[in-house]
């Protein structure tokens, strides 16, 4: 049997039997330490402010989806509703005082006075609805605007060809200018990424913008042979996933969100003339260990990719990365000529 065999065999044998390869193979355990580390981090931050911030996104908007059902029941959100209106007295409070207008609070209490507008009696909501009253302060500064609406249907004024030809566009720039991106650049990018889903619009994500040039080396020396990328970028964003927002079951939401919003982040930043590529965090332990005070990044996130920006060299060619053709991708289940053979 040759060397291939023999190791296929063994991989079929722990293919079964993964808890065993967590415990055998050295570099399956590296490689998932770290994601274990950041979920235990997580569990134990739940009473911290950023995961109640995320625990009431979450929640508010499970109530806008009791909000959204027809016909409306009655009754709905029984199990939650007082942890919700709790976490919105904690969030208020926190906020009394301070001069800032914080979205959230506006969304939760634009959401919770709605929600007590149509729901009907019960014991567990008559005691949220009380608790909720007695925080008179609500009126203050909150406009209660944020509550489901029906979407305009006109037409946009962006066509699918406009779409596809950014889409088409777009591609990775490795190559930049030494000028630096100005922040405004960056900030409108942000807006636009901001509208991504996330899981339960907990937008369970942070960018890490370096804009200092010693830093950026700093971070690419990380890699190694293979920083000499990030090095050429006059901005090297880091874009890490915060598992505060998320439960174990759910921390890949963490990529997820990450992900969605850097894309339309990079959209955002074609649109301006600015360029930008992923570049893969190359994680292992080491790296993990030594990025985090680099950036002061926190327990309960973790770098999920990074992303070079700067303004293109016009003149410098960039790889055409030919796309798979649309019926590679887009599979039609159970009709396929060769699924009906099966
Ligand atoms: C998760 C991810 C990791 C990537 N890592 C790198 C990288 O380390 N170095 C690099 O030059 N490009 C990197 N890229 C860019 C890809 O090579 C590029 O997106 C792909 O070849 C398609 O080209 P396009 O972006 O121009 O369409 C990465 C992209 C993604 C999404």
């Amino acid at each position: 049997m040759g060397l291939v065999a023999v190791k296929n065999k063994i991989m079929r044998f722990l293919q079964k039997r993964p808890t065993l390869a967590l415990c055998v193979l050295r570099n399956w355990r590296a490689a998932f330490y770290n994601e274990a580390k950041v979920v235990l981090s997580a569990g134990i931050a739940r009473s911290n402010s950023d995961s109640k911030e995320h625990m009431l996104r979450l929640r508010v908007h499970s109530l806008e989806k009791g909000l959204i059902m027809r016909p409306l029941r009655p009754v709905f959100a029984k199990s939650y509703i007082v942890e919700t209106v709790e976490l919105f007295a904690e969030r208020f409070k926190q906020h009394q005082g301070l001069d800032c207008y914080d979205e959230l609070l506006n969304w939760a209490n634009s959401v919770l006075a709605e929600y007590f507008r149509v729901t009907g009696s019960d014991s567990e909501i008559d005691k949220a609805r009380q608790a909720y009253e007695k925080l008179n302060e609500t009126e203050h500064g909150l406009d209660g605007h944020h509550i489901p609406f029906v979407r305009p249907v006109e037409p946009l004024a962006i066509k699918y060809d406009d779409l596809l030809e950014l889409a088409e566009r777009r591609r990775s720039v490795r190559h930049v200018l030494e000028k630096q991106v100005e922040w405004e650049v960056l900030e409108k990018a942000m807006m636009v990424a901001r509208q991504s889903p996330s899981a339960c619009n907990r937008q369970g994500y942070k960018f890490h913008v370096i804009q200092d040039r010693s830093l950026i080396e700093r971070v690419a020396d990380l890699y190694g042979d293979y920083g000499s990328l990030q090095k050429g970028f006059p901005s090297l964003i880091v874009i890490t996933g915060r598992m505060e927002a998320y439960g174990l079951g759910e921390r890949h939401a963490t990529y997820i969100d990450a992900s969605l919003a850097a894309m339309s982040f990079q959209y955002a930043l074609e649109v301006q003339g600015v360029g930008s590529c992923c570049i893969m965090w190359m994680e292992n332990r080491e790296r993990d260990e030594a990025i985090r005070p680099l950036l002061g990044l926190s327990d309960t996130e973790h770098p999920v990719i990074f992303m070079g920006v700067g303004y293109p060299v016009d003149t410098h060619p960039v790889p055409k990365s030919t796309k798979k053709s649309v019926d590679q991708l887009l599979r039609r289940v159970g009709e396929s000529p060769a699924e009906a053979d099966v």
